[in-house]
C-alpha cells in the first residue's frame, strides 16, 4: 500500500493524515461493532479517525484505541489524529469547555487533535427528535462560541480547532473575531456537491477542508447511491481498473481536500487507502466537473425545516 500523504494544517503542530475513518452511522451501530470496526481501521492502516458527540461513536472509538494501545498495534496515542465535534445543545455560553471534557471521557483521552464546532446553530435543549420545537432553535452567538473553542485550547483538551457546516459568510465572521483561527471546515463534498466557491475561498484564508460522505453516504439516512452507482464514475473507474468508490475518493485528494469517508468492512476500508500512487487524467476530471450538482446532507433533516435551518442549508 502507498503511503498515506499528510496535510499541514494552520497553528497545528501535528500533521494530518489525508484520509480519516468516519464513525457516524444511522441508527448508531452499536459499541462492539463500531470498536472492531475502528480497530480493523487501525490494522488497515488508518490513523487518522472522526467522530462527533452526536454520531454515539465517541465510546467506542476510545475503547477501540485503547485496545490498540494494548494490543501494540499503535506505539502511541500521539501516533494517531482524533477529531471530535460539538453538538448544537453545548453551542451557549459556559458550555463548550464542559462539552468537551466530556467528549473526552467519553473518548477517554486526555486530549482530542481536532475539535469542531459540528453546525452553526445552537439548540437550547438537547433534544433527538425530529424536528426539534422551532424555539429552541438558535443562530450561533459567533463570540461566545469561538472563545469556549479558544478555550480549549488554551487548557490543552484540544490540539486545534475548526468548525464543520460553515459558509463563506460565517468563515469571513468568524476569522474577524477570531484570536486562533479555524484550522478547518469540514462539509459535504463529492464530485455531486464540489464546492468550488467555498475551495476557492478556504484556499485564500489559509482553512483546510475535509470532505464528509465523500461517497455519498450511501446506505445511510442522510445519504444516497448518486456517486456509487454514477455511470461516469463508474466508466472512468473500469477503464482504469479501479473502483467507483475509488475514483471518487481521489477526486476528493486531488483538489486539496482531505477525506472522512467511513466503512466498516474490512476490504472496503482497505480498499479506500488504495488511492495515492495513481491519478485521474485530465479527460476524466473534465467529466467529473461537469456532473450535475446536487446536495445530500442538510440539517433540516435533522432539526426540521425552520426558517433558520433552511437559511443554513441554502448556504452551504
Ligand atoms: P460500509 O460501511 O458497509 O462499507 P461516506 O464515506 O460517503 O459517508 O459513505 C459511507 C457509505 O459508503 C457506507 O454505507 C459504507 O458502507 C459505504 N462504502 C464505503 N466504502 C465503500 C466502497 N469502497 N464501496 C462501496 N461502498 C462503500
Amino acid at each position: 500500500m502507498a503511503a498515506i500523504p499528510s496535510v499541514n494544517l494552520a497553528g497545528v503542530e501535528k500533521e494530518m493524515p489525508v484520509i480519516g475513518m468516519g464513525t457516524a452511522s444511522f441508527p448508531a451501530a452499536d459499541l462492539e461493532t463500531t470498536k472492531a470496526a475502528v480497530l480493523e481501521a487501525i490494522k488497515a492502516g488508518y490513523r487518522h479517525f472522526d467522530t462527533a458527540f452526536a454520531y454515539g461513536s465517541e465510546k467506542a472509538l476510545g475503547e477501540a484505541v485503547a485496545e490498540a494501545l494494548r494490543l501494540g498495534l499503535v506505539e502511541s496515542r500521539s501516533d494517531l489524529f482524533i477529531t471530535t465535534k460539538l453538538w448544537a445543545s453545548f453551542a451557549g455560553p459556559g458550555q463548550i469547555v464542559p462539552a468537551c471534557k466530556m467528549s473526552l471521557q467519553n473518548l477517554k483521552l486526555e486530549y482530542v487533535d481536532m475539535y469542531l464546532i459540528h453546525w452553526p446553530v445552537r439548540m437550547t435543549e438537547m433534544v433527538w427528535k425530529t424536528p426539534v420545537p422551532e424555539e429552541l432553535v438558535q443562530a450561533l452567538d459567533m463570540k461566545v462560541v469561538w472563545e469556549g473553542m479558544e478555550e480549549c485550547v488554551n487548557l490543552g483538551l484540544t490540539k486545534g480547532i475548526g468548525v464543520s457546516n460553515f459558509s463563506c459568510n460565517l468563515l469571513d465572521h468568524l476569522i474577524s473575531i477570531a484570536k486562533i483561527p479555524p484550522a478547518i471546515n469540514q462539509v459535504e463534498l463529492n464530485p455531486f456537491w464540489q464546492q468550488k466557491k467555498l475551495r476557492e475561498f478556504c484556499k485564500e484564508k489559509g482553512i483546510h477542508i475535509t470532505a464528509y460522505s465523500p461517497l455519498g453516504a450511501n446506505n445511510t439516512k442522510w445519504g444516497d447511491n448518486r456517486i456509487l452507482g454514477n455511470d461516469v464514475l463508474a466508466d472512468i473507474a473500469t477503464a482504469m481498473g479501479k473502483t467507483t468508490a475509488q475514483v471518487a475518493l481521489r477526486w476528493v485528494y486531488e483538489q486539496g481536500v482531505s477525506i472522512a469517508s467511513k466503512s466498516f468492512n474490512k476490504e472496503r476500508m482497505r480498499q479506500n487507502l488504495e488511492i495515492f500512487d495513481w491519478c485521474l487524467s485530465d479527460e476524466d476530471l473534465d467529466k467529473i466537473s461537469q456532473l450535475p450538482q446536487t446536495k445530500g446532507v442538510t440539517l433540516a433533516a435533522a432539526l426540521g425545516p425552520h426558517p433558520l435551518v433552511l437559511e443554513i442549508d441554502a448556504s452551504l
